[in-house]
């Protein structure tokens, strides 16, 4: 018989800083679903990590809430998942505080996101924003996560958490399992609509540039539509010369199953018109559905608050052991 200390932990985490878009379903949340079962997974909400942009606060309230309700709708079970809000658990901030200390400042200077986000956000190159690598080191670590899915961009912060728990470990013997990242293969990272040689981002400037969960499924269809391609006319799958329309298939073919090509087939001889419309129709349709879930659940503040409340204290205990363990290592005096 199986039982959970014999499972696998996971740990992954969306920032709540806008509607999560189509590229987060389909390459984060739609593939946890996946996992639930056979492994024990953490999937946690991280409004700390959000502050190191400016955010308005009812904004950042409102799509806390909507990334949970979210989450439950994609089919997210919050049974057989943890799911918290991470400023629920106060180890977070406490660890990333002891972590700071066995962090250096050189490779915080390395991370590549540090660099884009200080160029995007010039006017507020906070300290936050520099160490959001070591909070993120804390989340993982805190639950002594085996697995951590996330998206390539997500890398080097996996790196540097499994440098700074092979740093503290070597100090004071075995307390953070190093985690491994779990990282899909290429294919399955969904692209901005506009410029398809980005990742899609739900904090583009360009509405039309991404798909959010939340759209209403005739602007689904409509920004699909408008997507940039080219002016070749052959469904065909070829990221490096064609990456909008392989970003298109790629999308069609997470929700159909249909591998590249079978889609090729599908629409020989037909034009992008009537290839775009299948794919809008398809993200529309499958969308549409998660939103009426989602409408039920988000109207049900006392079913909210019950899960952030359960999800929280489930969280808590697990990283209350390592925090524990990590501050009487380096020598705090236990609190009795
Ligand atoms: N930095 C991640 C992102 O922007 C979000 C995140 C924060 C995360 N903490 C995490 C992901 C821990 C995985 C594990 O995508």
């Amino acid at each position: 018989m199986e039982t959970t200390e014999q499972k696998k932990r996971i740990f992954s985490g969306i920032q709540p800083s806008g509607i999560i878009t189509l590229g987060n379903y389909l390459g984060a949340v739609k593939n946890w679903v996946n996992l639930q079962d056979e492994y024990d997974c953490l999937y946690c909400i991280v409004d700390m990590h959000a502050l190191t942009v400016r955010q308005d606060p009812a904004k950042l309230r409102q799509n806390t809430m909507s990334l949970a309700a979210l989450y439950i709708a994609c089919g997210l079970d919050p049974v057989k998942n943890i799911i918290y809000i991470q400023s629920h658990v106060p180890a977070h901030a406490e660890l990333s505080w002891i972590l700071n200390t066995f962090t250096y400042m050189g490779e915080l200077n390395r991370m590549t996101q540090f660099k884009e986000k200080a160029l995007k956000h010039a006017d507020n190159i906070n300290a936050g924003l520099f160490t959001y690598p070591v909070l993120m080191a804390a989340d993982i670590l805190l639950y002594q996560a085996d697995l951590v899915p996330v998206g390539e961009d997500q890398r080097q912060h996996i790196e540097i958490t499994r440098d700074i728990a092979v740093r503290f470990n070597n100090i004071y013997g075995d307390v953070f399992k190093i985690p491994t990242g779990f990282i899909p293969r290429a294919g399955a990272r969904i692209m901005s609509l506009q410029e398809p040689d980005k990742k899609m981002s739900k904090s583009s400037e360009d509405a039309n540039s991404y798909i959010s969960m939340l759209d209403d499924p005739k602007v689904i269809v409509n920004k699909v539509k408008r997507a940039v391609t080219d002016s070749d006319c052959v469904v065909k799958y070829d990221p490096e010369n064609k990456p909008g329309i392989s970003n298109l298939m790629n999308i069609y073919s997470c929700f159909t199953d249909k591998t590249y090509e079978e889609i090729e087939k599908e629409f020989e001889g037909k034009g992008y018109g009537d290839f775009k419309l299948a794919v809008g129709e398809c993200a529309a349709d499958n969308i549409s559905a998660i939103q009426t879930e989602y409408n039920k659940i988000i109207k049900d503040k006392a079913y909210l608050e019950e899960l952030f409340r359960s999800g929280a204290e489930r969280a808590d205990r697990i990283a209350r052991k390592t925090l524990s363990k990590v501050q009487k290592k380096v020598g705090f005096v236990m609190k009795q």
